[in-house]
């Protein structure tokens, strides 16, 4: 953060823009039918139809100069590339760790850690579950064990550590169920509570436990740079400690550790490393099987390459600082505004609290799913549903009611600039002005697996009709 004269504090872009793509901002009616044709699900919205697009920090976050130049010098060969050593080392010297299964993505190195390690009847803590984390491990006929600490289900906190996981519930699990769990899962930038990390000392403490117990730790690393800022700024221990020493110190920790390079490293792809030989070869053949031969694993070389500099990118404070400051920038915003958001601020976006925001609609008509369509209509901009709808109804039919009702507003790595943000608080302010005109959805198509992607809803009243109405009464006939 830069200081003004006038004593506020603003996020300040250390890089300048290169290359630029245009994006579409469509007139509120055209809006309300493009949501309309994609079935009030924002996963379905084509990018044409999209203004800002916070969906998701997943694959969107911005490339350096010297990753686009970097993934020019691609190695392309199926087996022993160049490019591939060059990961490996970069890998070796970044987290420590002298092995490297390289995978397309985030979820398949989770298909391939559940496929080896889950049962019929396992049981896998974790701070917090990520979706797909889940559905594999679900998928196998294990459950998972939600342990993070109370105060990390709370919306407004001063808690600078709400990812983390609450040691005395993962003592008594291990007491009762000790048996059942082939290891813990930690989550760096922990995603489904709004982006919130975990300390140094408690992923420690939680590496102690695991290892008097004989139990693996296993990381996913997929959110690291926005944990390592948190733990850089937030932590006394970490102040003098460069960024590259807290990484080697959480994967010090850790048995096994996982990522998506779609996030980790802002390129694509992603892997899983070890120090440990044995659980590397329990995993190994399952990589040509479902990813590629054992030197890409499904990702492009070029895309390899633009990893290995966004590694080395992820330890400069100056980079890993420009997502979580847009977010505090924004979150601080809102707050000021009196629209209810999650705090303290964390990693990837911005995080409304749709059951406060839209407080009248129950939790089974999908309060942020409603939410994310109507901001949409109102202003282009596309969030993400992370409440009810993203989670999967019990086998009686059931809904599982999420314990927070998010409307996820991602700020990919580099991509927006700060008059963007301010376009969003702007319109967000106005929706939160005219909230009682949002009403519920309903699945009129519901998918068995992860049923956010690709489910369709509809409004349950003409809600949408009356938004509308009230935009063009404030903004003009058909405005944007
Ligand atoms: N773990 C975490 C913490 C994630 O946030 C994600 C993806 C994955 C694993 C899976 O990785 O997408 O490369 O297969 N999160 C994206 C999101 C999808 O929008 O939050 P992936």
């Amino acid at each position: 953060m830069i200081k003004l004269r006038n004593g506020e504090t603003i996020p300040l872009e250390m890089h300048k823009v290169k290359v630029v793509q245009k994006t579409y901002l469509l007139p509120v009616r055209e809006r309300l039918e493009a949501i309309t044709r994609a079935s009030n699900n924002t996963f379905l919205l084509p990018t044409r139809e999209v203004f800002l697009d916070m969906l998701t920090d997943s694959g969107t976050n911005a490339m350096s100069d010297r990753q686009v130049a970097a993934s020019m010098m691609a190695d392309d060969s199926y087996a022993g590339s160049e490019t591939f050593y060059r990961l490996k080392d970069k890998l070796k010297s970044f987290f420590g760790t002298d092995y490297f299964l390289p995978a397309h993505q985030g979820r398949a190195c989770e298909n391939i850690i559940s496929e080896t390690f889950i049962k019929e009847g396992s049981i896998v803590p974790m701070n917090y579950h990520f979706t797909t984390t889940h559905a594999h491990i679900a998928k196998r006929g294990g459950e998972i064990a939600e342990l993070l600490i109370d105060e990390g289900f709370e919306i407004t906190s001063d808690n600078p550590f709400k990812g983390n996981m609450c040691l005395d519930k993962l003592r008594n699990l291990i007491k009762t169920d000790g048996h059942r769990i082939p290891y813990v899962r930690m989550e760096a930038g922990t995603n489904l509570i709004g982006g919130q990390p975990f300390s140094l000392a408690n992923l420690r403490e939680i590496s102690a436990i695991c290892k008097a117990n004989n139990i693996m730790l296993v990381l996913d690393a997929s959110l690291l740079s926005d944990n390592l800022y948190f733990i850089k700024m937030r932590e006394a221990e970490a102040k003098s400690m460069s960024v590259h020493q807290i990484v080697l110190e959480i994967a010090k920790q850790c048995d096994i550790i996982y990522f998506s390079a779609r996030k980790l490293g802002s390129a694509r792809g992603g892997g899983i490393c070890s120090n440990n030989l044995k659980l590397i070869d329990a995993m190994k053949e399952l990589i040509p099987l479902y990813e590629g031969f054992l030197t890409y694993g499904g990702m492009s070389t070029r895309e390899m390459e633009a990893l290995v500099v966004g590694l080395d990118e992820t330890l400069e404070l100056d980079i890993i600082s420009q997502g979580p400051m847009m977010i505090a920038h924004m979150a601080k915003e809102l707050i000021k505004r009196g629209i209810p958001v999650i705090t303290p601020p964390g990693g990837l976006g911005c995080h409304l609290d749709a059951s406060e925001f839209v407080s009248h609609i129950p939790q089974n008509e999908y309060p942020a799913g409603a939410l994310a369509a109507a901001l949409y209509i109102i202003s282009g901009v596309r969030g993400m549903e992370r409440g009810t709808m993203s989670e999967a109804r019990q086998p009686d039919g059931t809904e599982t009611l999420s314990s927070m009702e998010l409307l996820r507003l991602a700020v990919p790595r580099r991509m927006m600039t700060l008059s963007q943000i301010e376009y969003a608080v702007d319109r967000i302010h106005w929706l939160y002005d005219n909230r009682h005109l949002i009403e519920g959805l309903e699945f009129f198509e519901e998918p068995k697996i992860m049923r956010f992607f690709s489910g369709r809803l509809r409004p349950l009243t003409g809600w949408q009709d009356k938004l509308v109405e009230a935009f063009e009464r404030d903004f003009g006939e058909n405005s944007r």
